[in-house]
């Protein structure tokens, strides 16, 4: 019995055919002599039924089935009777009359229902993830997935890119996060890093003249996991020669307008909005703004000349800023969540929280109404032009301390609020990153990016005397506030990238055992190049609006970094260990 269809193909123009589909037992009923099962394979589900008049021998045989059995069904299609046709689903409108029926294997019963409705832990999803993954929403992820990584490598090839693969056995790329090992057997004492990102190959196939690069890339990177984070994770890695900024804005917007009208049949508005990373912190305190509601920061300092709340005179007058920001109807909010904003705002780094509940005709709830004073609260209303039933939240501290305080307390105020649109993506370009950010605890410069990012041409002077003055040719793409993909233009010329090195902290023995191979290449004719890579699983989280980056990864790890489907990672044996001239320390 050859399957002929799949369970989501029939309709009424395959009446009185002869069908044979094969799948799982999504469920069963019995109703007065007749079996009704939903028959379930990948493409969707269709009725079949079991009449003991039509087959007394497969109605018996049909009592055996339960949830999962896998079963060949062969039989005629035939309208659904009037009144019991199933509009939800593509075959609604027909069933099957079984006339054989094969059981291709049976199925223990189940730790969780094949359904989308039921809540179950994920620690036992990940454990029967073959199960969790024949779930509707899980299924539909996978498939997206697919789809999405087919319309990509589709649009790149006929952009004239190549799919060039760089090996996983290799050494390390510093993209800020600890190297996952892997010991040499033939080389006692050495060992491999799996790549953080293709990043140094892709630059020297730049070098090589392949121009147009792109790979869908395994990224490996140990760090503190979070909610849109894997230690192993799918970039779209992209390298291009002789190209700017532009080129590659350009480019992504096209690509990622293709993918959201195909797979989503949403269409994207082109050219994404742009703010330089300066901005971005002044106005949302964050270099990834959700710029899907406003509630933007205001500065505050120049309305308080005259004000005697020490708090705010004192910040001022040490150069700090106050800022504040203005949720519409925030004062619904509790006490309680007052309160719990200010343990946030100083868990955060602040000293504390002023918060302002705007009462009607210019009155305020305020710990700190006394202090503020009344004119200061007129002006306070007026600046924000708040209404009543609005919040006003002020930090003053140094500026980055109020700006990224207050861009935290933003984000956790519009979720409570609940204003944000979810069916929107607001894509945004970041730039203008600085080069270097100071690392105070080891007192010296970081990249910003990476180390291979160039500077901007007009602020490559300020390199040796002010380096954290250097703005950068680095971009992120940001989506409703999450980071979606990094990328820059970089550095071509090796006496440069040699000075960047050195700058980083890094002496000549280092570079050359780290990055000789990269230097090498670029006294070879490097050409200029730049590039970009998205990470395909935090685009597929957002297009399918996903709780966690691990609902479109077929087998993620958790966030203890384990998969508890195969308990990987797992203990080797003593012939390994001593093959690889390790030993392990009690
Ligand atoms: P970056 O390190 O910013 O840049 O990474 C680019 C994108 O990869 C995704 N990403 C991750 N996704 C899931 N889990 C993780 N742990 C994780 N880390 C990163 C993000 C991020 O925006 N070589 C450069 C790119 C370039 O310069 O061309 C790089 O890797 O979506
Ligand atoms: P204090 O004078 O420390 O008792 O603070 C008085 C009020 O001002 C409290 O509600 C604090 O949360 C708030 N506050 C203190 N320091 C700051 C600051 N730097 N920025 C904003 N609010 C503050």
């Amino acid at each position: 019995m050859k399957r002929t269809h799949h369970c989501s193909q029939l309709t009424l123009a395959d009446i009185d055919k002869k069908v044979v589909l094969n799948g799982w037992v999504h469920s069963r009923r019995d109703h007065g002599g007749l079996i009704f099962i939903d028959l379930r394979d990948r493409e969707g589900i269709t009725q079949i039924v079991f009449d003991p008049q039509v087959n007394a021998a497969v109605h018996e045989a049909a009592q055996a089935l339960r949830s999962e059995f896998v079963v060949s069904a062969q039989g005629m299609v035939r309208n659904r009777p009037q009144g019991t046709e199933n509009e939800k689903i593509a075959t609604g409108s027909v069933e099957v009359v079984v006339e054989q029926l094969e059981i291709l294997n049976r199925s223990k019963p189940l730790p969780f229902e094949i359904n989308d409705e039921k809540e179950i832990g994920e620690e036992l999803r990940l454990a029967y993830r073959f199960l969790d993954l024949r779930r509707q929403r899980m299924k539909n992820n996978i498939v997206l997935r697919s789809r999405v990584f087919k319309i990509a490598r589709d649009f790149l090839e006929r952009e004239g890119f190549l799919e060039i693969e760089t090996p996983i056995l290799t050494k390390s790329t510093p993209e800020g996060a600890r190297d996952y090992l892997v010991p040499s057997r033939l080389n006692p004492g050495m060992f491999f890093a799996l790549p953080q990102s293709p990043q140094l190959f892709k630059q020297i196939l730049m070098v090589s003249g392949f121009d147009k690069y792109y790979q869908v890339a395994k990224c490996f990177r140990d760090e503190d996991l979070r909610k849109d984070r894997q230690p192993e994770f799918t970039q779209l890695d992209i390298e291009m020669s002789f190209v700017d900024e532009e080129d590659i804005y350009t480019l992504m917007e096209r690509l990622m307008a293709e993918i959201f009208e195909k797979a989503l049949g949403i269409k994207l508005s082109v050219p994404f909005m742009r703010l330089r990373h300066a901005q971005a912190l002044e106005r949302y305190g964050i270099d990834k703004p959700d710029t899907r509601y406003a509630m933007e920061l205001q500065e505050l300092n120049s309305l308080l000349a005259q004000t005697s709340f020490m708090v705010f005179k004192k910040v001022v007058e040490a150069g700090g800023k106050v800022i504040g920001i203005k949720a519409d109807a925030g004062a619904q909010l509790s006490l309680k969540v007052m309160e719990e904003l200010t343990q946030q705002a100083i868990s955060l780094g602040a000293k504390g929280l002023v918060w302002i509940k705007v009462l009607s005709g210019d009155d305020v709830q305020s710990p700190v109404k006394k202090h503020l004073g009344e004119d200061l609260i007129k002006t306070l209303i007026q600046k924000f032009a708040a209404k009543e039933g609005d919040l006003i939240l002020i930090v003053a501290d140094a500026p980055k301390t109020a700006m990224t305080v207050l861009g935290q307390l933003r984000c956790r105020l519009a979720e409570m609020l609940k204003c944000i649109d979810e069916d929107t993506f607001n894509f945004l370009w970041v730039t203008d990153f600085p080069l270097f950010q100071y690392n105070a605890e080891e007192k010296r410069w970081d990249s910003e990016h990476h180390p291979f990012t160039a500077p901007k041409p007009e602020d490559i002077s300020f390199i040796d005397t002010d380096p954290g003055k250097v703005r950068s040719c680095a971009y992120d793409l940001v989506v409703n506030g999450v980071e979606l993909g990094s990328g820059s233009i970089r550095i071509h010329r090796q006496e440069l990238q040699e000075k960047i090195f050195k700058i980083l902290g890094l002496n000549e023995e280092e570079v050359k055992l780290k990055f000789g191979f990269l230097l090498e290449a670029f006294s070879y004719g490097a050409p200029p190049h730049g590039g970009i890579a998205p990470g395909l699983d935090r685009l597929l989280t957002l297009m399918t609006n996903s709780p966690s980056i691990r609902d479109v990864i077929a087998f993620p790890k958790t966030q203890k970094a384990v998969c508890p489907l195969t308990s990987a990672p797992s203990e080797v044996s003593a012939k390994q260990l001593r093959e690889l001239h390790l030993t392990i320390k009690e």
